[in-house]
């Protein structure tokens, strides 16, 4: 079977979190183009303004699904344009820094926001991801959040799948965004 033959997808995803938990930065790495023009993680930060998406095509089984992921300011300053991007969602990314544990409180807000604005017809069953980012900080001594933790959150909220990553080393990042794509499928 040939591409064109394959069954196609495209899935609306949008990635939420406080500001400079590392959104970007996670987007960065799986968007090869960037990785190949810029070739490097970049440790300067600079505040997403408004929204701007990448998109991946990833093959599961005889299907491609192309990931349409949508990054959004974190900063309340630049928030305002953010809810105008949620509508036909997929499934959603909340993202924290287990560096930090206000971005881990903030999570409730961010899945209600998301719930209250998207103008879901299921909201009740609307897939989500979290993604506790930056592991690799301080060798891990910098740490505020457990994993068991992030892991009850996602049990609260109705079996949240999670990932630790770290978008400076690639670790894990792959894999969150391999697990939007089936979870698209699996609602399809
Ligand atoms: P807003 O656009 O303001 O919402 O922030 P953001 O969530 O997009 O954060 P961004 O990706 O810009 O990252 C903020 C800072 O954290 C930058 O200085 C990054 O270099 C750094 N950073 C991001 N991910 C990681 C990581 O996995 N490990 C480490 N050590 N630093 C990271
Ligand atoms: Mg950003």
């Amino acid at each position: 079977m040939n591409n064109s033959q394959k069954i196609r997808t495209l899935s609306k995803v949008i990635v939420l979190g406080d500001s400079g938990v590392g959104k970007t930065s996670l987007m960065n790495h799986i968007n090869f183009q960037f990785r190949y023009a810029y070739r490097k993680f970049s440790q300067q930060y600079k505040a997403t303004i408004g929204a701007d998406f990448v998109t991946k095509e990833l093959q599961i089984a005889d299907k491609l699904i192309t990931l349409q992921i949508w990054d959004t300011a974190g900063q309340e300053r630049f928030r305002s344009l953010g809810p105008a991007f949620y509508r036909g969602a997929d499934c959603c990314v909340l993202v924290y820094d287990v560096n930090i544990h206000k971005t881990f409180d903030k999570l409730n807000n961010w899945h209600d926001e998301f719930l209250h604005q998207a103008d879901l017809d299921g909201a009740e069953t609307f897939p989500f991801v979290l993604i506790g980012n930056k592991v690799d900080l301080d060798g891990g001594n910098s740490r505020r959040v457990t994993e068991n933790k992030a892991r009850e959150w996602c049990a609260s909220r109705g079996n949240i799948p999670y990932f630790e990553t770290s978008a400076k080393e690639g670790y894990n990042v792959d894999e969150a965004f391999l697990c939007v794509a089936k979870i698209s499928l699996d609602n399809e």
